[in-house]
């Protein structure tokens, strides 16, 4: 490519950063209200799951909505959030991925009392990170998460990469009665030794999707989370090719996924940057086929009979800015293994658990079984010093898949099975298969008890979590 060429296409973006923005509608930092403060209610509600000509289905909901409200904040200013709780339970909400002080981690007993029936909480914190968040309950996750209540957090990037627009969906994972009314049965133990409770409608924003309106030749970033208690995902887009550039609200090196496939599990996010390379007028399936056998299509692509925006893809740069988490010192940095034992195996018997008798406690890690949402008296699984790297290898030795989540920080995904991750890739919830290990790295930077757990929640709630403890006792 000769100089002039380069030199024109320059001017062409410098061109593009003003007239273009107007034009083709840009994706800016929205603009924020005043104050950076919000107010969630927590109470029963009804969402159109189904549709609008369907009964709507009684849910717990944030502020009324299923997903919650969309909190978009910005990265490095102070926000404070008002939770009331109008169930007839108590609750917390837990900010997932966010690096925050300990007593803002809505973990009930170790962060905060429960917020009772009728109390409030006011939320206060700084997200030092940019990125693709989200908010859930973390006391009665099972039912709480499952009856609805889950919410987007996005802190927007100062310099967010150039689309035409941004998508976020939400999906959530529901069990609905043929009624449309979400089925009981909560915490069966045969499941929660197993796959966990996967339900029979996926929802996205709420709503059993169908068509997604995109143009041809528009480039959309999307921000995919995975709400859902327990289903696995992993996306394909039909005749494009997702660029990922973000896991976990952290950025990484742009990349296509293996296979084209999106591996989503529980609470994990993914940031895409997809060109719209279809034809106008046609339809493309995304389509999850995590379990083969169980491959359905979540939504369409669907084409605006429209000509091409542009007829080539946007000449721009799709690297996010580097988040301020610290870099593991990994020559210095102390190894600590996590083993994740139980679970059902092919046969029916129990896997690893030396013995331990059942009781609530289907699962363990390192032979402890912690049970439920978190709560006080827990002796920490291994203490971490203050400030110093460290590797945890987290082996599973169970015969299914587990999203490992590590509240307070975020770390550095460095192998599995000592094979390097390539990417440079971070994230707060990392999938480990069965018969796999992940070392993963990070600085213990941030004092206090920390829950490490699988994600999937009957797998959370019957015994696949720990305490980690980050500095000295009794300073958590
Ligand atoms: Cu998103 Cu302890 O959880
Ligand atoms: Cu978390
Ligand atoms: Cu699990």
């Amino acid at each position: 490519m000769g100089t002039d060429h380069v030199g024109l296409l320059k001017r062409r973006a410098l061109l593009s950063a003003s007239a273009g923005a107007a034009m083709l509608g840009l994706v800016r930092p929205s603009p924020l209200q005043a104050s950076p403060s919000h107010r969630i209610v927590v109470a029963p509600g009804q969402a159109p799951l189904t549709g609008p000509r369907r009964r709507a289905t009684d849910v717990w909901a944030y502020g009324g909505s299923v997903p919650g409200p969309t909190l978009r904040v910005r990265q490095g200013e102070p926000v404070s959030i008002v939770v009331e709780n109008k169930l007839d339970q108590d609750t917390t909400i837990h900010w997932h991925g966010i690096r925050l002080p300990i007593a803002m981690d809505g973990v009930p007993g170790i962060s905060q009392p429960p917020i009772p029936p009728g109390g409030s909480f006011v939320y206060e914190f700084t997200p030092p990170d940019a990125g693709t968040f989200w908010y859930h309950p973390h006391a009665n996750t099972l039912q709480q998460l499952g009856r609805g209540l889950a919410g987007a957090l996005i802190v927007e990037e100062r310099s967010p990469v150039p689309v035409d627009r941004e998508l976020l969906w939400t999906i959530m994972d529901w069990r609905l009665r043929p009624d449309g009314q979400i089925a009981g049965g909560f915490g069966n133990r045969m499941e929660a030794a197993m796959s966990g409770r996967i339900g029979n409608t996926v929802t996205i924003n709420g709503v059993v999707p169908t068509d997604e309106p995109v143009r041809a030749g528009e480039r959309v970033r999307i921000r995919l989370i995975n709400a859902a208690l327990a289903r696995i995902m992993a996306l394909r887009f039909e005749g494009h090719r997702p660029v990922v550039v973000a896991i976990d609200g952290q950025p990484c090196d742009p990349h296509e996924p293996k296979d084209g496939r999106l591996l989503l599990g529980p609470a994990m996010r993914i940031d895409i940057v997809l060109d719209m390379q279809g034809q106008a007028g046609r339809r493309y399936g995304v389509i999850d086929d995590y379990d083969e056998d169980l491959e359905y299509s979540l939504v369409q692509l669907a084409y605006d009979t429209a000509p091409p925006l542009r007829s080539h893809p946007l000449d721009a740069p799709v690297r996010l800015p580097r988040n301020p988490v610290p870099e593991p010192d990994l020559a210095s940095a102390e190894r600590r293994e996590l083993v994740l034992q139980g679970g059902m195996m092919g046969g029916g018997g129990m896997m690893g658990m030396g013995g331990m008798e059942m009781g609530r406690a289907a699962w363990a890690i390192n032979g402890m079984s912690m049970t439920g949402d978190g709560h006080a008296g827990m002796d920490p699984l291994a203490t971490f010093e203050l400030g110093r790297s460290y590797v945890l290898g987290l082996r599973n030795d169970t015969a299914w898949s587990h999203p490992v989540h590590l509240h307070g920080h975020s770390f550095r995904v460095l192998s599995r099975n000592g094979a390097p991750v390539p990417f440079n890739q971070w994230a707060d919830t990392v999938f480990v298969e069965p018969k796999e290990t992940v070392d993963v790295a990070f600085v213990a930077d941030n004092p206090g008890d920390w829950m490490v757990h699988c994600h999937v929640t009957d797998h959370q709630t019957a015994g696949l979590m720990a305490v980690l403890r980050v500095g000295k006792p009794g300073k958590g």
